[in-house]
């Protein structure tokens, strides 16, 4: 039997509250009751399992829907997952999610006055390697709009998803980029009140990541639990 894992609570500050007043949409999500606790059985615990088999992965975002390339400049986003003790989480699904280089989505929610890029979905999935490694070739997302307050836009943003064993282990966080001016008036960014807390969700510039006559690379290490874990949404 191996030695029990030590419990290593959250710092306080590093995680979003359920209800931040600046950030108007969370008025309506959180709950105004006291939360009841849910015995996990092994049926939250254990599936579904995802593979590749059932769920192929889609690692080139920039010619995952034609033959023609996606508008804007390619970007190569990559990076580890690890645990609390620096373990790499092997063989889990990561999915990606974004607006495509003039901010706009492909999706009927959003009537930003964009333009669609026909050869854009914005939507990727890949799985970890047996050192918890990952690599998506994606397009650098624009800035958008949203009516949370006056002139209110959101940094570029990649969407993440990190499923582990079963539906009921999924984290959801956003991967932000160095040096971009918008991240101080954002108040998703900026829901998470611990500002070292909040830099581990911004990538790093990485020469090594980068591609010589090909693509700018981005470092994004992401790790799920313990004290040093990165922000996930509530
Ligand atoms: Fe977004």
């Amino acid at each position: 039997m191996t030695d029990p894992v030590p419990f290593r609570p959250l710092s306080p500050g590093t995680q979003p509250a359920y209800d931040v007043p600046g950030y108007l949409g969370t008025r309506k999500r959180y709950p105004t009751q006291a939360l009841h606790p849910m015995p996990a059985t092994i049926t939250e615990t254990t599936g579904p399992r995802f593979s590749e088999r059932l769920f192929p992965p889609s690692i080139d975002l920039t010619r995952n829907t034609s033959r023609q390339p996606a508008l804007g400049e390619r970007i190569i986003v990559a990076g580890t997952i690890t645990d609390e003790d620096d373990r790499p989480v092997p063989h889990t699904m990561v999915e990606i999610w974004q607006a495509n280089a003039a901010g706009r989505y492909d999706h009927a929610g959003d009537q930003h006055e964009a333009p669609l890029d026909p050869n854009f979905h914005g939507a990727g999935r890949v799985f970890t390697d047996a050192e918890g490694r990952y690599r998506f070739l994606t397009i650098r997302p624009g800035a958008y709009p949203w009516p949370n307050h006056r002139n209110a836009w959101r940094p570029n943003h990649i969407h993440f998803s990190f499923f582990g064993p079963a539906f009921a282990t999924r984290l959801v966080t956003q991967m932000y980029f160095p040096g971009d001016p918008l991240l101080a008036s954002d108040p998703i960014f900026n829901a998470v009140p611990d500002e070292r807390a909040r830099d581990r969700l911004i990538a790093a510039f990485d020469l090594d990541v980068t591609e010589p006559d090909w693509a700018l690379g981005f470092r994004f290490d992401v790790v799920l639990r313990g004290r040093s874990a990165t922000p996930m949404e509530a």
